[in-house]
């Protein structure tokens, strides 16, 4: 599916619904360029997951968890950093199979091996400075399902 939004609320409203149809177990990967959103995205994802923390961008620190409704992890990554993700792509690799955790990744092109093939991909570019397009598709019944539920 795609959704185009005019500006950063409607992006976390997106985010939100996203959040909202969360039951955990899901794995969620954001491609596109530095600055589309894919951050702002997440912030909302945590809304709609009832995480009243503030999501900072995992840049540095790579991994970043959160603890929202009913028990779900949000579990953030974020690789640009990192040329190869060694170690982490294990550790991830025990988390997108946990049934509690929502694993959601910027920059996954180090890891793309250890992911599922089931995980919704977020396509995001920005055809003016506050105009966004996502394409979000899905590669099996889990992520096909939380596609389903997100509200355009
Ligand atoms: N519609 C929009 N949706 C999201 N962000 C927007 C939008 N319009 C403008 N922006 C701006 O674009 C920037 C998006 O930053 P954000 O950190 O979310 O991007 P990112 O894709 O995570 O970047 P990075 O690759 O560096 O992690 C913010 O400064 C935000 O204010
Ligand atoms: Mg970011």
């Amino acid at each position: 599916m795609i959704i185009e939004v005019k500006n950063e609320d409607e992006t976390k409203t997106l985010g939100f619904s996203i959040g909202m149809a969360l039951k955990g177990g899901e794995v969620i990967e954001m491609l596109g360029d530095v600055g589309t959103g894919k951050t702002t995205l997440v912030k909302g994802i945590a809304v709609g997951l009832g995480i009243d923390e503030y999501i900072q961008s995992p840049s540095f620190t790579i991994n970043r968890v959160y603890v929202g409704r009913d028990d779900i992890k949000l579990s953030h990554y974020d690789f640009y950093r990192l040329d190869d993700a060694g170690i982490m792509a294990d550790e991830l690799g025990e988390e997108v199979s946990d049934p509690k955790v929502v694993t959601v990744i910027e920059w996954a092109g180090v890891v793309e091996g250890v992911l599922p093939t089931d995980r919704l991909s977020i396509l995001i570019t920005s055809p003016s400075e506050t105009a966004r397009k996502f394409e979000i598709t899905s590669g099996g019944e889990t992520s096909r399902k939380l596609e389903g539920k997100i509200n355009q």
